[in-house]
């Protein structure tokens, strides 16, 4: 099973970072393989270049793909499950990740296929977990946590993922109130990986 993570946190004294270090120790009992695209230690340009832009808002396919979007190409080619983490920021991801889908997600690769381009394989399975200050029911009660869910999985997720789940650990505010129930959270995602694999 090869994991690939999409982390976007710029702190290591952070709650998203704890549950990183986490996450990865349940995977790696597990002996599979993770992969993590840890953008900020990666400095990744979240910006999109003039150039780019030309490409991509143009379908101007012929034109050539940067060298450091190639290599997470590579990643989500290897990748069985893409798990994205990130801490809730006005309601969406960091600029940081959703500058990954801007530049990652390139035209002829993720979407407007053409007869000359190779488009990015179906991935199995892609989870998207966030933080948030918020607790889960007040985000569900405002309608924010289902935007959330349409924007990531059904937008920015798609039809690239066979199956795919988000999973919000609200609260942060009051970390000690919710922190063991996001950890025991984190530690059923096991099971579920192997379940929605096997599928
Ligand atoms: C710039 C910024 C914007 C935030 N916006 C939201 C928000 O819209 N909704 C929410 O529930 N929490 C929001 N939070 C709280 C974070 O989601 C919370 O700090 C995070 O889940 C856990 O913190 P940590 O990983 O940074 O330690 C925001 C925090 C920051 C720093």
């Amino acid at each position: 099973m090869n994991i690939l993570i999409v982390y976007s946190h710029p702190s290591k004294k952070s709650y998203t970072f704890q549950v990183l270090e986490h996450l990865k120790s349940v995977l790696v009992k597990q002996s599979w393989n993770i992969e993590i695209s840890d953008l900020y230690a990666m400095n990744f340009q979240s910006d999109m270049s003039e150039e780019e832009y030309e490409r991509e808002g143009f379908a101007k396919t012929n034109l050539p793909i940067s060298k450091d979007i190639l290599a997470e190409h590579e990643k989500i080619e290897k990748a069985d499950c893409i798990i994205f983490l990130y801490p809730v920021w006005w309601s969406d991801c960091p600029a940081k990740l959703k500058g990954w889908f801007d530049r990652v997600y390139s035209v002829g690769y993720a979407y407007g296929q053409n007869e000359t381009s190779k488009p990015m394989k179906t991935i199995p399975l892609g989870l998207v977990i966030c933080t948030a200050g918020h607790p889960n029911e007040f985000l569900e009660e405002i309608e924010m946590a289902q935007s959330m869910k349409t924007i990531m999985l059904e937008d920015r997720l798609g039809q690239r993922f066979k199956n795919k789940e988000m999973l919000i650990l609200g609260g942060t505010l009051e970390l000690e109130k919710v922190m063991e129930k996001h950890f025991s959270q984190l530690d059923k995602l096991v099971e579920k990986i192997k379940n929605y694999i096997d599928k």
